[in-house]
């Protein structure tokens, strides 16, 4: 049985009362923070002085997705800005494995983003460098897609390999998670879900996230 986190995205949050909307979260085991920069993908959203801002306002630890060009250069800002765990996208990346210790050593856990055309297996090596694994199940950009299913494939060949190097690598996912495809991605492999629209418009967020780690579980045995 594996320990299921849900992360609620506050993409879909109201931008002008986030310290209130991420007060009406507080079952959220991270708050997932898209942080976008209108070069990697075509929307923009926060940088590390409003992220920082959020730190402060909320006891939940803060999860910083970074859909931003130069990973390399500009990631360490988020760690100094209070996050507990820092996503950079391989595609935007020139230095993974020094990226990843960087991350670590500055304190923070260390998480790699594969898009959806991204293949895992030329990363196996790598995760022992990882705590975390995030495969979009969307391309990034946008709250409010619609799931991919062409990315189950690759969640499962993720675990698969997790499970032969024997690794603690949590594996999260991200993009048009909903109570209707969240037992796709739990049976996949998956233990970290990010849901953005699918907790913003649910009348009572914090019971939606109830609902989807129940959900999830008992799609994984628990
Ligand atoms: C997309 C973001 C996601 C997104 C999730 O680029 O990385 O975190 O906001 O939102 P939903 O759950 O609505 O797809
Ligand atoms: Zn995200």
């Amino acid at each position: 049985m594996r320990h299921v986190q849900i992360t609620p995205s506050i993409l879909n949050a109201d931008f002008g009362r986030l310290a209130d909307e991420v007060a009406r979260i507080p079952g959220a085991d991270w708050v997932h923070v898209d942080v976008m920069d209108n070069h990697f993908v075509p929307n923009l959203t926060f940088g590390p002085t409003m992220v920082e801002a959020l730190a402060r306002a909320t006891d939940v630890p803060l999860d910083a997705h970074l859909m931003i060009e130069d990973a390399d250069t500009n990631a360490l800002a988020y760690v100094d800005a209070g996050c507990g765990s820092v996503t950079f996208h391989v595609e935007a990346c020139k230095a993974p494995v020094r990226l990843a210790r960087e991350i670590r050593k500055a304190g923070a856990r260390a998480s790699m983003a594969l898009k959806p055309a991204t293949p895992v297996e030329p990363y196996e090596d790598l995760l022992p460098e990882l705590d975390m694994l995030l495969i979009m199940t969307v391309e990034p950009g946008f709250g409010g897609q619609r799931f991919l299913d062409l990315c189950l494939p690759k969640i499962r060949r993720a675990r698969e390999l997790m499970d032969k190097h024997g690794v603690e690598t949590w594996l999260q996912v991200d993009g048009g998670v909903s109570l209707e495809t969240i037992e796709r991605c739990a049976e996949a492999g998956a233990d970290v879900f990010v849901a953005g629209s699918a907790v913003y418009s649910a009348d009572d967020p914090d019971k939606m996230i109830a609902a989807l780690r129940d959900r999830a579980a008992a799609a994984t045995g628990g």
